[in-house]
């Protein structure tokens, strides 16, 4: 082999990889380490060559979902409004990563019907885990009572019945999590290891 077509090689593992687009969404209690692991799954994804954009709950209402507030109504807004993003960017071939507390699975469950290649995560932490870990403070504004309608404290969350996977946060570490998403996702064929080009079984296949 010359040494012009190691530097085609190297050329073909730097393009951006086409593949099956998929939404992977992390639910679960604030503080329970979706943000954590959601930030690591992605430099996973772009580590493959694909692209991949993360919607975060406490991003997009800076912006998308700006102006909702906690009720019922406003929280079931803001999800559908992260699927309806998650599936454009799905259909396009985008690897899409949420992280949303989306409390409530009615609305899980509507984003996950119209989005066909949905991976559910139930980031599964104890209540008084995520309330000593209180990362921004917030936990303890809401048991004294300076937040009203906090997810867990003053407000429900509805655990997945179905999730296809659960992470014990309380009992793996981020990275451990983040390797068992990714392994969930090359078992789903929607990722291939690093240092393939191509999944086999998609062979030529094109988005
Ligand atoms: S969701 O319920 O609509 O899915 P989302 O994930 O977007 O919630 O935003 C949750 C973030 O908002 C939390 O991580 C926290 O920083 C902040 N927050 C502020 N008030 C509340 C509240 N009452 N309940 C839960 N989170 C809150």
């Amino acid at each position: 082999m010359d040494g012009d077509s190691g530097r085609q090689d190297e050329g073909l593992q730097s393009q951006v990889e086409e593949g099956r687009g998929f939404t992977v969404w992390f639910t679960g209690l604030s503080g329970a380490g979706k943000t954590t692991i959601a930030e690591i799954v992605e430099k996973e994804i772009r580590d493959r060559n694909r692209r991949v954009e993360v919607l975060d709950g406490d991003i997009v209402r800076t912006n998308l979902s700006k102006g909702l507030g906690f009720s019922r109504e406003d929280r079931i807004v803001n999800v559908l409004r992260i699927g309806f993003v998650a599936n454009l960017l799905t259909r396009n071939g985008v690897a899409v990563v949420v992280s949303a507390i989306s409390p409530y699975k009615e609305a899980r469950d509507q984003v996950r019907r119209r989005i066909i290649d949905f991976v559910e995560v139930f980031v599964d932490a104890p209540l008084e885990v995520c309330a000593e870990r209180d990362v921004k403070g917030l936990y303890k504004k809401a048991f004294s009572g300076e937040i009203q309608g906090f997810t867990g404290v003053s407000d429900p969350y509805e655990p997945p019945v179905a999730p296809d996977l659960v992470l014990k946060t309380a009992e793996e570490s981020p990275e451990e999590s983040a390797h068992r998403v990714i392994e969930k996702l090359e078992f789903f064929g929607y990722l291939w290891s690093p240092g393939t080009t191509r999944h086999p079984e998609f062979g030529e296949y094109r988005w």
